[in-house]
C-alpha cells in the first residue's frame, strides 16, 4: 500500500520542520491530486530539501527539478546502492563538474581525512549513518554497536544483496547473508525464496529485540571496517573534524613544499 505521502508532507510542514531529505524517487515525481508534487509543498513552505541519489545523471535530473542539495551515495555506502557500482573517488568530482548546487559524500565516512577528502573532492561535506549507529546515544541495542566496533570487523565486512531482485543494497556480512547470497546465485530474481531471511520484523529485532548481529541483513557501510569506539556524537563529530583539519594544513604543506614538483611534471 502506497502512504498518504501527502498528509506525511503536510505534518512535516505543520511541524515547522526546515530540511528534509528525500530518497528513492525524484520528490518532484511525487504527485498529489491537487496537482502539487512532494517538491512544490515543500519548497512552497520554505523548506530546504535534500535529495539521495547513488548517480550523478539522477542527481542531475533532481536539480534541474528544483531540489536544493545533492546527497551522493556510491558503491561504499551503507544502503541501497544502486547497481552503477562507481565509487566515491570517481562520482564526487564529477558531480563537482556537473552540479551546481552543493552535495554531499553519502557514505562510507567515519574518519576526518575522508572529510578533508570529500571537501577537496567539492563535496560541502559528509553524510554517516553507519558512523552514528555506533555511537553512545544511538538507541539500537550494544551488541550490535559492539559488532561494529569489533576488532573482527574490518573493510571487508560488508556484502552488497538482492541485486538479483534490482534492489541493491549494502549490508553486514554474516552467517544468514551467506544464505541470501547462496539462494540468489541459486535462484536469481526469486524474492519469494528469500522473503523469511530479509524481513523487516527481523531486522528489527536485531536492533531492537533480540540484539543478535547474526540472525538478520542489516544495512552497513564500508566504513564500518574503520569504526573502534563507541564514542558520544559530540566525540564523534569534534574527532572527525579535528583529524580533517590537520589533515588539510599538513597535507597542503607537502604540496607546497614539495621541492622541484613543478620542474618535473
Ligand atoms: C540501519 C540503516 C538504515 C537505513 N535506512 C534508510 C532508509 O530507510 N532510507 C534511506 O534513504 N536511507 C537509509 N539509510 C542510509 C542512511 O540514511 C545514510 O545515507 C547512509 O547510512 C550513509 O552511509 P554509511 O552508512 O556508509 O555512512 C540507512 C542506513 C542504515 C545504517
Amino acid at each position: 500500500m502506497t502512504p498518504d505521502y501527502q498528509s506525511i508532507v503536510q505534518a512535516v510542514i505543520d511541524m515547522d520542520v526546515r530540511i528534509v531529505q528525500t530518497a528513492g524517487n525524484g520528490p518532484h515525481k511525487i504527485t498529489f491530486p491537487d496537482g502539487r508534487s512532494m517538491l512544490s509543498m515543500l519548497k512552497a513552505a520554505g523548506i530546504i530539501v535534500i535529495h539521495k541519489c547513488m548517480a550523478v545523471r539522477h542527481a542531475i535530473s533532481a536539480e534541474k527539478a528544483g531540489v536544493d542539495c545533492i546527497s551522493l551515495g556510491a558503491y561504499e555506502y551503507g544502503g541501497h546502492t544502486g547497481d552503477d557500482e562507481v565509487t566515491h573517488w570517481v562520482s564526487q568530482p564529477t558531480a563537482a563538474r556537473k552540479l551546481k548546487v552543493p552535495f554531499l559524500v553519502a557514505g562510507a565516512t567515519s574518519v576526518g581525512s575522508q572529510l578533508a577528502a570529500a571537501l577537496a573532492m567539492g563535496a560541502s561535506g559528509v553524510e554517516i549513518g553507519t558512523g552514528f549507529m555506533c555511537t553512545q546515544e544511538c538507541p539500537i541495542k550494544q551488541s550490535m554497536k559492539d559488532r561494529i566496533a569489533a576488532p573482527e570487523t574490518d573493510e571487508r565486512s560488508t556484502i552488497l544483496l538482492l541485486r538479483s531482485v534490482k534492489n541493491t543494497g549494502r549490508f553486514y556480512k554474516n552467517e544468514l547473508t551467506k544464505e541470501v547470497v547462496k539462494i540468489e546465485s541459486e535462484a536469481p530474481g526469486d524474492f519469494g525464496k528469500l522473503a523469511t531471511l530479509m524481513t523487516g520484523k527481523r531486522n528489527y529485532s536485531s536492533f531492537h529485540e533480540s540484539g543478535d548481529p547474526d540472525d538478520s541483513a542489516w544495512t552497513c557501510g564500508m566504513a564500518a571496517g574503520m569504526i573502534s569506539t563507541i564514542p558520544t556524537c559530540r566525540e564523534f563529530m569534534e574527532t572527525m573534524v579535528a583529524e580533517a583539519v590537520q589533515v588539510i594544513q599538513q597535507q597542503s604543506q607537502h604540496l607546497v613544499k614539495a621541492p622541484g614538483l613543478s620542474s618535473r611534471l
